[in-house]
C-alpha cells in the first residue's frame, strides 16, 4: 500500500517528533511517511532531530509572518507542496483557527499531556498542564491523543493512557514520566492507525 504522507508541527524539543521518527526506523510506523516537518519558531530543537533525519523542514512563524491568516496560509502552502494527507501535532503551541482546521476534518491528530477533558483548553501547554494536574493532587493523569477541530483540545479522542502520579513528583518528573509511558506510544500508535485508514481510502 503506499504510504501515506505526513507532516508533523512541531514548537520545542520535538521528543513526540523522535518518537514518530523512531517508530518509522523500527518499522512501528509503517502506513504513514513523515514527509515534512513544520515548526512555529527557529529556535525549535525539533528542527535538529529533522536534519538528522533527513526530513525536510520549514519555519512557520506567527510572529514573523505578522497575521494568523498569513500564519495559516503558509503552513497550508508548505502541506501542499509535500502532498501531506496527515497532520500530526507533536508539542505544536500555535493556535489554528476553523479556517484551517475545517480543511482537515478529522486529518488532524494532536497529542495533549493529561486525560481529556482534566487540565486541557485553553492556557494548558507544556509543562502548565503537569503543574495543574499537581496542584490539584489528582494521582492518576496521563496522555491523549485526539484529533483536531476548533476548540482547543476538543476534537474526538482517539487515544487515551493513565499514568500514575508519584508522591514526591515535580512537574518536570511528571511531564518526563507521562512522555515516557504515555505519549511516546500513543503517538506513533495514533499515526499509525490514521495512515492505514486514510491508506484504505486511497484504495477504495
Ligand atoms: C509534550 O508533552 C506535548 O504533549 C505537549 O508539549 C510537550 C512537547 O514536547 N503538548 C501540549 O501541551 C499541547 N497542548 P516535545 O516538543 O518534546 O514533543
Amino acid at each position: 500500500m503506499v504510504k501515506t504522507k505526513i507532516a508533523v508541527l512541531v514548537s520545542g524539543g520535538g521528543t513526540n517528533l523522535q518518537a514518530l521518527l523512531d517508530a518509522q526506523q523500527s518499522g512501528a510506523l509503517t502506513a504513514g511517511e513523515i514527509v515534512l516537518v513544520i515548526a512555529s519558531n527557529d529556535k525549535a530543537y525539533a528542527l535538529t532531530r529533522a536534519a538528522n533525519a533527513g526530513v525536510p523542514a520549514v519555519v512557520c512563524s506567527r510572529k514573523a509572518l505578522g497575521s494568523q491568516a498569513a500564519f495559516e496560509t503558509a503552513i497550508s502552502q508548505a502541506l501542499a507542496e509535500h502532498g501531506a494527507e496527515l497532520i500530526v501535532m507533536a508539542g505544536f503551541m500555535s493556535i489554528l483557527t476553523e479556517n484551517f482546521t475545517s480543511q482537515w476534518p478529522r486529518r488532524i491528530l494532536n497529542i495533549h499531556p493529561s486525560l481529556i477533558p482534566s487540565f486541557c483548553g485553553k492556557g494548558f501547554y507544556g509543562l502548565k498542564v503537569h503543574e495543574a494536574a499537581l496542584a490539584y493532587g489528582v494521582k492518576v493523569t496521563g496522555a491523549t491523543v485526539h484529533f483536531v477541530n476548533e476548540v482547543p483540545d476538543g476534537g474526538e479522542i482517539l487515544l487515551q493512557k493513565a499514568v500514575d502520579v508519584l508522591p514526591g513528583d515535580t512537574p518536570e518528573v511528571l511531564q518526563r514520566r507521562v512522555m515516557e509511558q504515555a505519549e511516546w506510544k500513543l503517538l506513533p500508535q495514533a499515526a499509525q492507525m490514521i495512515s492505514e485508514e486514510i491508506g484504505r481510502e486511497k484504495a477504495e
